[in-house]
């Protein structure tokens, strides 16, 4: 099979990036940046991420999550502890998060540390989730192999059963991360591939370093 794809290009006119304009502190631009893109372009799922973490077998892998909560801090995620990025996180805590807002042609990058945030916070979270989805993190063994797809429906259907009228609490294998970052880099794409992109990197001062890249 061969298609060739060389005559897709599109050519960049949403907006700059300017070292002059931008903040001292990285943090205060996603959350510009964010509100942008989720109020002003046409997207759908603003707060989808990539993550990307090194796997115990030595490779880097990437999957989606959701972004649950942006701080001066760095960024909030939920999943299964024991899913193969929670073990690949446990093995090594450096990680790499991505957005590509297409609509607004805007990528962002960012580096950092996974930690996992405290208890009483990922029970706060997994209270205000529907009850489906509390069951559902509770039936499934997040990137195990199943049989078929019958044997998830029988464990969620037991456990519907089991918590009739009862209260569900969240199961400790399913919680939060926070990626505090290291390095951030806002890519905003331009006519003639004179992309705009800056990069702040965290200076063990705590200040951070604000440098323009090539394209
Ligand atoms: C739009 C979208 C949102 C997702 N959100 C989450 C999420 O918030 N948490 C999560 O654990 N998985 C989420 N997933 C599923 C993950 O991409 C992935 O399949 C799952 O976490 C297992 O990954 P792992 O086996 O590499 O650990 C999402 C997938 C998509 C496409």
């Amino acid at each position: 099979m061969e298609k060739d794809l060389g005559n897709y290009r599109k050519s960049y006119e949403k907006g700059e990036l300017l070292l002059k304009n931008v903040p001292e502190n990285p943090l205060e631009l996603f959350r510009d940046w964010f509100i942008e893109v989720d109020t002003l372009f046409d997207t759908e799922e603003t707060n989808a991420m990539n993550i990307s973490t090194i796997g115990l077998d030595g490779y880097p892998r990437n999957r989606v999550v959701l972004l649950k909560k942006y701080t001066y801090e760095g960024f909030i995620f939920f999943t299964n502890y024991n899913s193969e990025k929670g073990k690949a996180i446990n093995a090594n805590p450096n990680v790499c998060l991505s957005f590509f807002w297409q609509s607004a042609e805007r990528q962002i990058i960012i580096k950092g540390k996974a930690e996992k945030i405290p208890e009483n916070l990922s029970d706060g979270y997994f209270e205000s989730r529907p009850r489906g989805s509390q069951l559902g993190a509770m039936v499934s063994t997040q990137s195990d192999v199943v049989l078929n797809r019958e044997e998830l429906e029988a464990g969620l259907q037991a456990l519907e059963a089991q918590y009739e009228n009862k209260e569900i609490e969240r199961p400790k294998h399913w919680g939060g991360y926070m990626v505090r970052p290291v390095e951030l880099e806002f890519w905003q794409g331009r006519p003639n591939r004179l992309h705009d992109r800056i990069r702040y990197q965290l200076q063990e001062d705590y200040n951070w370093k604000i440098e323009r890249l090539a394209p």
